[in-house]
């Protein structure tokens, strides 16, 4: 498999260059990204194009045995171009157009841009394309980070015109759409249209997703303009892939990654002003995204954390054993290729502190021992762990479009789309469920539970996969605010939970939006639940069962005695309905409950431990910087890859220990 690092050499005097591949050798590192911000270099002025620095770099790197990962230049476009072209930058929702002097700062709309990327990228395709040791490519870096993924300039608003015009045909179907009679805002010309810029109060929902789908196929067209003057020039077996960022941009991973070979996610547990880092199912989470993005092919790490990170504030300081950890953690979950970042500390720029595995001395210390271990440790079965399948027992929604809609309205203080879909996540997650992300496009055969949290904006399709699955006796479960929109964010007509009031047995008449500090109580009284309380927090759905059956109530209020938790038979399947945010005990139990009936198995294990089942191998993580831990396996009998030692039973796991066995 490969394990590399980022590395920047033109941050470097050349003389340093050979003692750093060294050391890289050293540490086992069979592969490094680079070039991603080198534009400058790469085109000191306008169609003047030089590549020897790279060339000098590549050649240094393959000729000791490493192969290397491109970036195309284009997150940091030059100041020449700037200066010829200030048309090129975003523009903020205030209007202001955002000032170069950092990096992204390009609006993806601009066709003067496009002219740009083009000649950069296939220059660079012609100049490498046929490099025997040049492996891939990643194009830009992290579309959509760093806010750029809205711009609200006036070439924006053209195009996002043009983009409607496609999409509706005539201004009757848009303003019908949008519900344009509120409020006078009635179109009669296409040029009216604005961008959601600053209003005195809300903008039109419809008008808000509208614009999130527009900015993201925007950056998917400029993906694929990329992926096109790369396949035109370059070897077939050189792969193509993006470094994605998968929190609640409007951008479209799924989408954009029909034109990549393979997706690549940049993990960083913890970074800036964090005080530690975040929980580990919020970090699972973002690799079953991953894994999820390409239907279940393997991912690559292009970046994965190695040393304290941030710009004006520096992050936490990764423990020892961290790295390890957060290694297997990802490959156990479907990564196939680590990439560390950064090989060195840098001396200048905004990145001064973004340590790396060495610090700006440049000396091998612990993190470079550790990087050196983890790469050890992986030599002997590294390849046929990425290999071995990975078999998930439940599906859990995600959708971009979902996510969208939910922050446009997010109707309480309390209300978190992240926060809310990992509150359903990390029971799964705490009982070591193997866990898939789906969305509209998947297929839910062979998953023993589905579970669907807070499905806002209900898309018809993937409602009616789901009907035929609970048919046909799968397990769904969903949460509350559930069947509320259409796909145009307008609030369905019907009795609430809309499409899904058959499949749930319920009808919701009522409800309630709890703020931040506001909260109801929920009593368990049926089932594991029975006995067991709970606060209710952020949304409570004041819950009339039909069909279904109550397995918890409210306990407070005027809708005390009202349900809040149901279960409903619905053809050979089963439905669950949470009608509110509840503690992560009462969830848990709940959960384990469905997972039990449904026969999707669980491995319990103390809080912040993490078993993952690949078909022939099992890792474990403890997440835990204090507390050891005692695993009870499942049935069977286990190889310590590290020791070769027999395992059956129980496993201890000091804090921060990761362990891969392999199943005898
Ligand atoms: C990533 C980015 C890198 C670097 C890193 C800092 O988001 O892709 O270029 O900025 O963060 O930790």
């Amino acid at each position: 498999m490969y394990i590399g690092v980022d590395y920047y050499p033109e941050q470097w005097p050349e003389s340093r260059w050979p003692e750093d591949v060294t050391l890289m050798k050293e540490l086992g590192v069979n592969v490094v990204r680079i070039a991603e911000f080198g534009w400058q270099l790469m085109e000191p002025e306008e169609g003047r194009y030089d590549f020897s620095l790279y060339d000098r770099a590549i050649k240094l790197l393959t000729e000791n045995g490493i192969k290397v990962v491109l970036g195309t230049p284009t997150a940091t476009p030059p100041a020449w171009l700037i200066q010829k072209h200030p048309e090129i930058l975003p523009t903020d929702e205030n209007g202001v157009q955002i000032s170069f002097g950092a990096r992204r700062h390009y609006t993806v709309n601009s066709r003067i841009f496009h002219e740009y990327t083009k000649k950069i990228v296939t220059e660079m395709a012609m100049h490498y394309g046929q490099h025997p040791d040049i492996i891939g490519w990643q194009t830009d870096n992290e579309y959509g980070h760093e806010k750029s993924d809205r711009s609200y300039g006036e070439e924006d608003r053209q195009s996002f015109q043009a983009w409607l015009e496609k999409k509706y045909g005539t201004l009757d179907q848009l303003n019908e759409n949008w519900g344009t009679v509120f409020w006078s805002q009635t179109y009669t010309d296409w040029s009216q249209i604005p961008v959601p810029r600053k209003v005195l109060q809300e903008h039109n929902p419809s008008l808000l997703l509208d614009f999130d789908r527009f900015c993201a196929d925007a950056y998917t067209s400029y993906n694929k303009l990329q992926t096109d003057c790369l396949r035109e020039n370059i070897r077939d077996d050189q792969f193509l892939t993006h470094n994605f960022v998968y929190t609640d941009q409007a951008i479209n991973q799924w989408d954009m990654a029909e034109d990549l070979d393979y997706v690549s996610y940049d993990n960083y547990p913890v970074w800036g002003g964090l005080a530690e880092p975040v929980s580990p199912s919020a970090i699972a989470h973002q690799h079953d995204l991953c894994r999820g993005t390409k239907n279940g092919k393997g991912y690559w790490v292009m970046e994965e954390l190695s040393g304290a990170q941030g710009w004006s504030k520096i992050g936490y300081l990764p423990r020892p054993g961290h790295i390890k950890l957060w290694t297997y953690q990802a490959i156990s979950r479907g990564a196939e290729a680590i990439v560390y970042f950064r090989w060195r500390a840098a001396h200048f720029g905004t990145e001064e502190f973004c340590h790396g595995i060495l610090d700006h001395d440049g000396i091998p210390k612990r993190k470079y021992n550790e990087v050196k271990e983890v790469i050890d440790s992986l030599k002997e079965h590294g390849d046929d762990w990425i290999a071995s399948k990975y078999e998930a027992q439940a599906a859990v929604y995600y959708d971009t479009e979902n996510a969208w809609a939910w922050n446009i309205q997010p109707q309480s203080s309390a209300f978190s789309h992240r926060q809310e879909l990992l509150r359903h996540y990390t029971p799964a997650h705490k009982l070591n469920v193997a866990t898939d992300a789906v969305n509209s496009r998947s297929s839910l055969e062979g998953y023993k539970v589905v579970f669907v949290p807070i499905y806002f904006l209900e898309n018809p399709i993937f409602t009616e996969k789901l009907k035929r699955y609970a048919e046909n006796g799968g397990t769904v479960v969903f949460s509350y605010r559930s069947g509320v929109k259409k796909p145009n964010n307008f609030v369905t007509g019907q009795t609430l939970p809309g499409e899904l009031t058959e499949m749930t047995g319920i009808t919701i008449n009522e409800y309630e939006s709890l703020q931040t500090g506001q909260q109801n109580k929920v009593n368990g009284v049926k089932g594991s639940l029975s006995g067991l309380e709970s606060a209710a927090t952020v949304w409570c759905d004041l819950i009339d069962p039909v069909t279904a059956e109550v397995l918890a109530e409210y306990d407070d209020c005027f809708y005390k005695g009202t349900a809040a938790v149901t279960k409903n038979k619905y053809g050979k399947g089963t439905v669950y309905y949470i009608g509110t945010a509840l503690e992560e005990t009462m969830l848990t139990a709940l959960y384990k409950e469905i997972f039990q009936e449904a026969g999707a198995e669980i491995i319990e294990t103390q809080n912040g431990v993490e078993v993952v089942r690949r078909e022939k191998f099992l890792s474990a993580m403890n997440h835990s910087v204090d507390r050891p831990a005692e695993i009870a396996l499942p049935e069977g009998n286990y190889i310590d890859c590290a020791t070769n030692q027999k395992i059956k039973g129980a496993l201890k796991l000091a804090p921060l220990a990761s362990i891969l066995l392999k199943k005898e």
